[in-house]
C-alpha cells in the first residue's frame, strides 16, 4: 500500500520576522491548489498548559526557567498525537514555531543545550524547517508593537538567533534559510518554491522522530 501522508512544515525564526504572515500565505496557497492543509502555532495557548505559558509570556506569572521550558515541550506533546493522525490521513501541517524555538529561547537564558532538547525527543521530525532570518535585528525591533512580551529584547533575541543559526548549520538537510528583510511577496515566492519540492517527496517518506 502506498503512503500518502501530508507534510510537516515548520517555520522558525526570531520574534517579528514575519512567520505569521508567511505561514498564512503558504496555507492559502496550498488550499487554493487543493492541498488539504492546517495551520498551527506553538505555543498553543488555549489548553490548560497553554494558559500557563500565556500568563508567563505576558509577565502575569513567573516560573523557573526549567519549568517553563518543560511546559512549552508538554504543550507540543499534548497535541502531537492528533497532528500525527491527521498527517497520516493526508493533511499537511504548517507549524509556526516548534521544538527548535523551545531549545533556542531556553539555551539563550543559559540552560544546557542537551537538557533543552531532551524533552522534545520523539516528537515528529519536520519534513522542512523554513528559517526566517533577519539580516538586521534593528529592522525587526522597529516593527509595530515590538517589546510587548517577555522575550522581545534585542540582546536576548541575538542570543536566540545564535542557537537557530547552529540548528540551521547542523540540520542543513531539511533547514532552509531565507532573508526575512526582503519583500513579503518575494519571500513567499522563495518559500513556495522550496515547499513545492518538499511536497513532491513527502508522500513516499515515513514519519521520522526528533532525536
Ligand atoms: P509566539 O506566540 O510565536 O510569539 P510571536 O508571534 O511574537 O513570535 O511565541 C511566544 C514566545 O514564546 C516567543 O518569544 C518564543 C517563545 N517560545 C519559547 O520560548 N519556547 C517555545 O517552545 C516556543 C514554541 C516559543
Amino acid at each position: 500500500m502506498s503512503l500518502s501522508r501530508g507534510a510537516f512544515i515548520v517555520f522558525e525564526g526570531l520574534d517579528r520576522t514575519g512567520k505569521t504572515s508567511q505561514t498564512r500565505r503558504l496555507y492559502n496557497r496550498l488550499t487554493e491548489k487543493g492541498i488539504k492543509a492546517k495551520l498551527i502555532h506553538f505555543p498553543e495557548r488555549s489548553s490548560a498548559i497553554g494558559q500557563v505559558i500565556n500568563a508567563y509570556l505576558t509577565n502575569a506569572q513567573d516560573l523557573p526557567d526549567e519549568v517553563i521550558h518543560l511546559m512549552f515541550s508538554a504543550n507540543r506533546w499534548e497535541h502531537i498525537n492528533g497532528i500525527r493522525q491527521e498527517m497520516l490521513a493526508g493533511t499537511t501541517f504548517i507549524c509556526d514555531r516548534y521544538a527548535y524555538s523551545g531549545a533556542a529561547y531556553s539555551v539563550a537564558k543559559g540552560l544546557h543545550f542537551d537538557w533543552c532538547c531532551s524533552p522534545d525527543r520523539g516528537l515528529i521530525k519536520p519534513d522542512a524547517v523554513i528559517y526566517l532570518k533577519a539580516s538586521s535585528d534593528e529592522a525587526i525591533a522597529s516593527r509595530g508593537n515590538y517589546g510587548g512580551e517577555r522575550y522581545e529584547k534585542l540582546e536576548f533575541q541575538r542570543k536566540v538567533g545564535v542557537v537557530f543559526d547552529q540548528f540551521c548549520e547542523k540540520e542543513s538537510s531539511y533547514w532552509h534559510q531565507f532573508d526575512a528583510c526582503q519583500s513579503e511577496e518575494n519571500l513567499h515566492a522563495e518559500i513556495a518554491a522550496i515547499v513545492d519540492e518538499v511536497l513532491k517527496e513527502t508522500p513516499s517518506q515515513s514519519l521520522a522522530k526528533l532525536t
